[in-house]
């Protein structure tokens, strides 16, 4: 590429694990290419005036990594985001509060005794850092996001889910092969974890091939349901009726609010 002709900046990409989490995104980029590659359907078009691709990973780390993989060598994205929806660990948070990824961590990954409990074998790295600069900017495009309640949701739904004041919160998210949905294992996790804020089933598989990668990466989860034994009910009702307003919303915020695209590759991601 000569300095007349600069390679077009690098877009961001977008995963979510469930349809249900994606379907208001992608009605925001109307004219996107839909491809399918790897069984995954990719959509590449634009958000906010930022090229951007946007994929369903389905559940899972192996699901989530094989997918970012996809996401990063076929569409050379600048970095990635994850959207969707978490259970609660931490007592101070709640219900349709949102838990923006400081550091992510593979709950259930024990190589031990040849290598320490929680570490990627052969990377000498548990917890994931997220980028900095884009947590912050996550945090506050979260905030601003949820500050108008009433105008996001409507009345209804904010009686109905206890989102009067959902709070922003910054911190470590866990990911695991299992759907957490005991008193019991939520209580396991959070004595092993005390730290832990958020329990899901892709961030961290996600964080670590972003790290491989050497790309920035943040993951933004709404909380569904606290991880214990009511959480199989309210994680579907939650699916069914609000998440798709929360990565809508967030995500369109922190698009808005990045700088505008110029140059090689975009200084916004
Ligand atoms: N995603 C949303 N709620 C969850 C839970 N309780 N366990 C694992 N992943 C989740």
């Amino acid at each position: 590429m000569d300095s007349a002709h600069p390679a077009p900046p690098a877009p961001l990409g977008l995963v979510a694990a469930l349809r249900q989490e994606l379907r208001e995104l992608l009605e925001l980029m109307p004219g996107a290419q839909r491809r399918i590659i790897g069984n995954r359907e990719f959509w590449l078009g634009e958000l906010e005036g930022h090229a951007v691709v946007a994929v369903q990973s389905r559940v899972g780390k192996v699901a989530a990594a094989a997918t970012t993989a996809t996401l990063i060598a076929h569409y050379g994205v600048g970095a990635v985001v994850l959207t969707g929806i978490a259970g609660a660990l931490a007592p101070g948070v709640a219900v349709g509060d949102v838990v923006v990824s400081s550091e992510l961590l593979q709950h259930d990954l024990d190589g031990s005794p040849f290598f320490p409990r929680w570490e990627v074998p052969l990377t000498g790295v548990s917890r994931f850092p997220a980028d900095a600069a884009l947590v912050e900017r996550a945090a506050a495009a979260a905030r601003a996001a949820l500050a108008d309640p009433l105008a996001l949701f409507g009345a209804q739904t904010v009686q109905a889910f206890g989102l009067h004041a959902p709070t922003v919160h910054t911190g470590l998210i866990v990911s695991g092969d299992r759907f957490v949905r005991t008193r019991q294992d939520s209580d396991t996790l959070r004595q092993a974890l005390p730290d832990a804020l958020a329990v899901e089933m892709e961030g961290a598989a996600i964080a670590q091939v972003c790290h491989e990668w050497g790309l920035p990466f943040v993951a933004i989860r709404a909380i569904s349901d606290r991880a214990d034994d009511d959480a199989h009910a309210d994680f579907s009702r939650f699916l069914r009726e609000v998440c798709a307003r929360y990565g809508a919303a967030v995500v369109r915020r922190l698009l808005a609010d990045a700088p505008p695209p110029a140059g090689a590759r975009s200084p916004a991601f």
